[in-house]
């Protein structure tokens, strides 16, 4: 297991490039699972979660080819058709999915355990092959995140779901249209939902849909194979079931919570940054909270200039589905209001155990109070750096970001919770001028 450890105090400069989204990519990827034949994913994140989520699919019998140095062998069965227009540009993250033949359908326990997105092949398996065994998810770090939701939902679809020894086992003939209403607009429910109904006989009509950014992408990716998808970005979903879907080709959308990260680090280093490729039009309710809190910034395009800012200014924040503050820039920007003038009152609606960045913040100095689902942050003139400890992929980067203000050196454990959701965290980071390295811890 690697540390990182940082000498704090460095304000950042330069500039950074925002990756594809984690949570765009995922579904993306089970969605290849549809359409039979090669899909080319442009934009792809360099992640342990696709890393691990090519090994679920690897499973199924999906092959991949990849340019852009995914690391790891290109795929050593009989060589991929390559896209029309030549190879792929072997600078470009281009993921290459082989959907043609499925010969397996099961998501096993070892591999869900790590990467709870991993249940979004339950969707696309049960509308292709019509059946599948999931492992049950289990809880994490942040919750006991359940996927009740999206069992309701394929059951109205008319598949039958049985759970046996901590699997869903899932069979069906055809799906059917259905009407759903979602008690919780769970995003990898909606995404599940909406990716079986594609292929299912007559419309279903999903209300109190996820509208995150990273639905939509994965409903255009779905429409770009041929499927028929009102509303997209609403709350209410309404598809029309087709035949078959056909592969394709698709730049998967950059990632607002890195950036928001980004931004994040930038504001607390007090430094000049051009966060690029950023989704800004996806970013209203964090940039607005930036803003409140007195971080200067200009938007350009898809980039975000950070400016040096004064002092900042605690403000409340409220997580929400989008488009409300995300869930996933909490503990981020928990980091930025320790400094901050004054009180800022954090309240986490979605999750209900996503403060554990908070002992680890308050290690370093931060005075942090937790009462039931809110935490009361008072700003302090600095932070100290200590050793800490990462639990989940969002608190861990908080305890960069508050490793970057902090006097002295911060050492930050268990790294590899940010390998999951930053793309080549520590390099991006010391290319904008941090005193920061990667060790073995
Ligand atoms: C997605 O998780 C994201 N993951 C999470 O990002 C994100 O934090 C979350 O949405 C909320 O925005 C991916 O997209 C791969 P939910 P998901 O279902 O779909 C409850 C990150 O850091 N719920 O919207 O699992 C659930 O317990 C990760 O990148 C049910 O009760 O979240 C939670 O309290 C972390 N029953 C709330 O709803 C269900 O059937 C929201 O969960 C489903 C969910």
């Amino acid at each position: 297991m690697d540390k990182i450890v940082i000498e704090g105090g460095v304000p950042l400069e330069g500039e950074v490039a925002i990756s594809g989204a984690k949570n765009a990519a995922l579904p993306i990827m089970a969605a290849t699972l549809l359409a039979p034949g090669v899909h080319y994913l442009h934009n792809m994140p360099r992640l342990a979660d696709i890393r691990t989520f090519k090994r679920v699919l690897g499973l199924m019998g999906v092959q991949f080819e990849e340019g852009g140095g995914h690391g790891g062998p290109p795929h050593q069965h009989q060589e991929l058709p390559h896209r029309p227009g030549g190879p792929p540009d072997p600078e470009e993250d281009v993921l290459v999915v082989d959907a043609s033949r499925l010969t397996g359908w099961m998501a096993p326990y070892e591999v869900v355990k790590t990467m709870r997105a991993a249940v979004l092949v339950l969707g696309p398996l049960v509308a292709r092959a019509r059946q599948a065994s999931v492992s049950l998810p289990g809880g994490c770090a942040i919750g006991a995140r359940p996927i009740d939701q999206h069992l309701k939902g394929l059951e109205a679809m008319g598949v039958k779901i049985t759970l046996n020894q901590g699997y869903v086992e899932a069979k069906a003939k055809r799906l059917e249209g259905a009407e759903i209403i979602l008690d919780i607009p769970t995003v990898t429910g909606t995404e599940n939902l909406m990716m079986a109904a594609t292929l299912a006989e007559g419309t279903t009509v999903i209300h109190n849909a996820a509208q995150e950014p990273e639905v939509a992408d994965l409903a255009r990716f779905l429409v770009a194979m041929g499927a028929r998808i009102e509303g997209i970005g609403t709350e209410r979903l309404t598809i029309h079931g087709v035949n078959a879907l056909t592969p394709t080709s698709y730049r998967v959308m950059s990632d607002r919570i890195e950036a928001g990260t980004y931004l994040a680090a930038a504001a607390i280093t007090r430094g000049r940054v051009s966060i690029t490729n950023a989704p800004v039009g996806e970013m209203s309710a964090v940039l607005e909270k930036f803003q409140e809190a007195g971080v200067r910034f200009t938007i350009e395009n898809s980039s975000i200039l950070v400016e040096p800012s004064g002092s900042l200014t605690g403000v409340d924040v409220k997580t929400l589905p989008y488009p409300g503050f995300p869930t996933d820039m909490q503990a981020q920007f928990m980091a930025l209001m320790t400094l901050a003038k004054g009180a800022s009152i954090i309240t986490e609606t979605i999750f209900e155990n996503r403060f554990m960045h908070v002992p680890e913040l308050n290690r370093m100095g931060a005075d942090i109070a937790v009462s039931g689902n809110h935490a009361v942050v008072r700003g302090r003139r600095h932070l100290l750096g200590a050793p800490v400890m990462a639990t989940d992929l969002r608190a861990s980067a908080s305890l960069v970001i508050a490793g970057l203000a902090a006097k002295n050196t911060t050492e930050i454990h268990r790294v590899y919770h940010l390998d999951r959701g930053y793309a080549r965290l520590a390099e991006k980071l010391a290319a904008l001028g941090a005193r920061l390295k990667r060790m073995p811890a």
